[in-house]
């Protein structure tokens, strides 16, 4: 009796074992690898740092002050050739203001410098992959006298064995995409992986706009 118990615990374990190996083959076979597309880097990765990086762009430090500017919030999950989520990838924001003006000395426009803005946030992501940023709406500015660039927001994703990826974000249904020289650049296909539909909502008592952009990283 004692070894039909262990015979039926044993063929259970192994069925679970063949649902759980078939689940997964299942899940590679769906994968819909859909490689998020490179975008040039820019030239206002930041050459110095804030005194602080962490997720929440809206407070620098220990000033009171709020950042100016449309409330932003921005998720999403890193995710390998295989549709599987990577933890520990490093995500990277940086943006100009709502003004346009970026924490650059490279930035030599005159739109004004927002002090409570900490223009770059970086974060790894959780155990799910995901990944979270509070920041606010980027303003647009000038790239050339007659380019006007549309708000986006840079990303830059790594972790070790895998190719870096360096992207940019777009607000869907603002009329400069359909003029920026760079979101223009990409295939139609690639354009919408870019662009996020932002909805608007009320997150205690504060109006947010609040986004998803997905993330996928390749093995080397
Ligand atoms: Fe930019």
């Amino acid at each position: 009796m004692e070894s039909r118990r262990n015979f039926l615990k044993l063929a259970g374990l192994s069925g679970l074992t063949t649902l759980v190996t078939l689940k997964g083959a299942d899940a590679i076979a769906d994968c819909d690898f859909r490689q998020t597309p490179n975008q040039p880097l820019g030239p206002f990765y930041p050459k110095e740092f804030p005194i602080d990086t962490d997720v929440d762009l809206t407070k620098l430090g220990n000033r009171s002050e709020r950042a100016k500017g449309e409330l932003v919030i921005v998720s999403g999950v890193v995710t390998d050739d295989f549709c599987k989520p990577i933890k520990g990838a490093i995500v990277e924001i940086w943006q100009a203001c709502h003004t346009g003006k970026y924490n650059h000395p490279s930035d030599t426009s005159e739109n004004p410098f927002d002090p409570d803005f900490q223009y770059y946030g970086t974060m790894r992501t959780n155990e799910k992959g995901e990944y979270f940023f509070k920041t606010i709406k980027p303003g647009a500015y000038l790239a050339t006298e007659t380019w006007r660039r549309p708000p986006h927001i840079h990303y830059k994703v790594s972790l070790r064995g895998f190719q870096e990826l360096v992207t940019q974000l777009y607000f869907s249904g603002d009329v400069l995409n359909q003029h920026d020289r760079i979101l223009q650049d990409l295939q139609a296909d690639d354009q919408q992986k870019v662009v996020v539909d932002f909805k608007r909502i009320t997150d205690s008592g504060e109006e947010v706009l609040k986004g998803t952009f997905d993330l996928t990283l390749k093995r080397i």
